[in-house]
């Protein structure tokens, strides 16, 4: 490189800078939707989209909520997943979608931690390491898109969270209290959705032989072998030994993906590879080989150009001429295998307590769980949830459930239960993917969750 080149090369790499982390965020003419990074540590950058609801009233006794939509992996993309091939007005073909959680509420969706979607590091050693670490800095990103934000900060925050997601938003949740009680976060919170969410990996990965052996997907050999490895992880987390618990979770996915001749870990009435989401997921995904990084890596890259081409395209080609701000070589989901690695200490940790930390404070916490998720299974959930310790557990498991209808159809949708605090949903026939599975029942609870 030339020294005029040089020269060049920095201004640029200055302005990328001021553009990025500048104080305004980037915005359609008619300020419907807004995006734009913020610093969340020294060469960190956290990407962030929010969308104002055409439905939006302004009406002070019932204020319009805001959803906070935190999307799993860890490494995969809210902006790009949960965004356009879940809950947001668009879909991967950029056609509205006519069930958008949109219509409820304004939406934030984040790419969290760093080095996922849009979001990026400038240097490895800055991967969050601990789900604390993740969770701080979306309340970095939450003081900078709220505080300066008056219209934001009388809505209600939804912290709604899928899959790994689950972890942070109750870390978030406690945290967004402590920072408000201090002076530092201008939000009201409105409470913790919490749909199929990782939150206790022990309960899932002990309730998966038993339901796949009871719908027919699994033998008795098969039940023996995973039997073997859940006694070896609930050994390891014992002894604390969560990096090695994390590989026995891949060895036990690849002992179930053998011996159920390939079951989709997140809806177990289908093959993985007729899962129109599995491809570019990365959630969870028993593709993950973490011994392997290399071959992890590589399973990643292939993925997003396989049958992923339709949302790696749009978010690679198409959004980046939209939203602008993109550095040059930063690759949507260039960076998402090291977000995995660097928690792989994390991964099988629970986040039971911080549920029942939330409860005793109040705060609203809703649990919802797709029938036919095999991941985070209702199973697992359900098991997970009976450990709670908060005061009113004896009174929510002793009540009856409501049926959910939807839409003049006949034939249950769902069940629901309420006591005080605590609301659970089972959503019939759907699996991981609730919002996407069952549109109609998942927008009927947004709106009990909301108004
Ligand atoms: C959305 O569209 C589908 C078909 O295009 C229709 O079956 C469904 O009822 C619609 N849902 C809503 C909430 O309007
Ligand atoms: C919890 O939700 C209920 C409605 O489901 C609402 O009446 C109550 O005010 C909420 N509590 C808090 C602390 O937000």
């Amino acid at each position: 490189m030339g020294r005029y080149h040089f020269v060049l090369f920095l201004a640029v790499m200055f302005l990328v800078a001021l553009i990025t982390d500048g104080a305004m965020p980037a915005t359609t003419v008619e300020g419907s939707e807004q995006w734009g990074y913020v610093q969340v540590r020294p060469k960190a950058h956290m990407f962030w989209w929010f969308y104002k609801s055409p439905q939006r009233t302004e009406d002070p006794n019932k204020p319009w909520p805001i959803i906070l939509w935190l999307q799993g992996g860890p490494g995969s993309s809210g902006v790009g997943l949960g965004n356009f091939q879940e809950i947001g007005p668009l879909d991967t073909y950029l056609k509205p979608r006519n069930s958008t959680w949109l219509q409820k509420a304004d939406l934030l969706f984040v790419d969290n931690p760093v080095g996922t979607g849009y979001s990026f590091v400038e240097d490895d050693s800055l991967f969050a390491k601990t789900d604390e670490e993740a969770a701080a800095d979306l309340i970095t990103l939450l003081i900078s898109v709220f505080n300066s934000n008056e219209v934001l900060q009388k809505s209600p925050l939804y912290v709604v969270a899928e899959s790994y997601g689950g972890k942070w938003a109750v870390l978030v949740g406690l945290s967004a209290l402590k920072a408000i009680e201090a002076g530092n976060l201008k939000l009201k919170l409105g409470g913790i959705v919490l749909g199929d969410t990782w939150l206790s990996p022990e309960d899932f990965v002990f309730s998966w032989a038993p339901l796949l052996k009871d719908v027919s997907r699994l033998d008795n050999k098969g039940v023996e072998k995973s039997n073997s490895l859940t006694q070896k992880i609930k050994q390891q987390l014992e002894n604390g030994e969560y990096e090695a618990a994390t590989y026995s979770w891949n060895d036990l996915e690849d002992v179930i993906d053998t011996y159920s001749n390939s079951v989709d870990f997140y809806n177990f009435l289908l093959d993985s590879a007729l899962d129109p989401l599995d491809a570019t997921a990365v959630e969870l995904s028993q593709k993950v080989k973490l011994k392997r990084n290399s071959r992890y890596l590589a399973s990643l890259r292939s993925l997003s150009g396989k049958a992923g081409d339709d949302l790696n395209t749009l978010m690679n080609v198409v959004l980046r001429e939209k939203l602008k701000i993109i550095p040059k070589d930063v690759q949507w989901g260039g960076q998402a295998g090291s977000v995995f690695v660097a928690l792989v200490e994390e991964f099988m940790k629970p986040r039971i307590n911080e549920v029942d930390e939330l409860l005793a404070k109040g705060v609203n916490v809703t649990i919802y769980s797709g029938q036919l998720d095999l991941i985070c299974s209702t199973k697992g959930t359900e098991a997970w949830v009976e450990k709670l310790k908060w005061e009113g557990m004896q009174t929510f498991l002793s009540m009856d459930r409501t049926p959910l209808y939807c839409g003049g159809e006949k034939g249950t949708k769902g069940f629901t239960k309420s006591y005080k605090n605590l609301h659970f949903y089972w959503i019939l026939n759907a699996g991981h993917y609730v919002p996407l599975d069952q549109p109609c029942v998942s927008l009927n609870m947004l709106d009990s969750i909301l108004h």
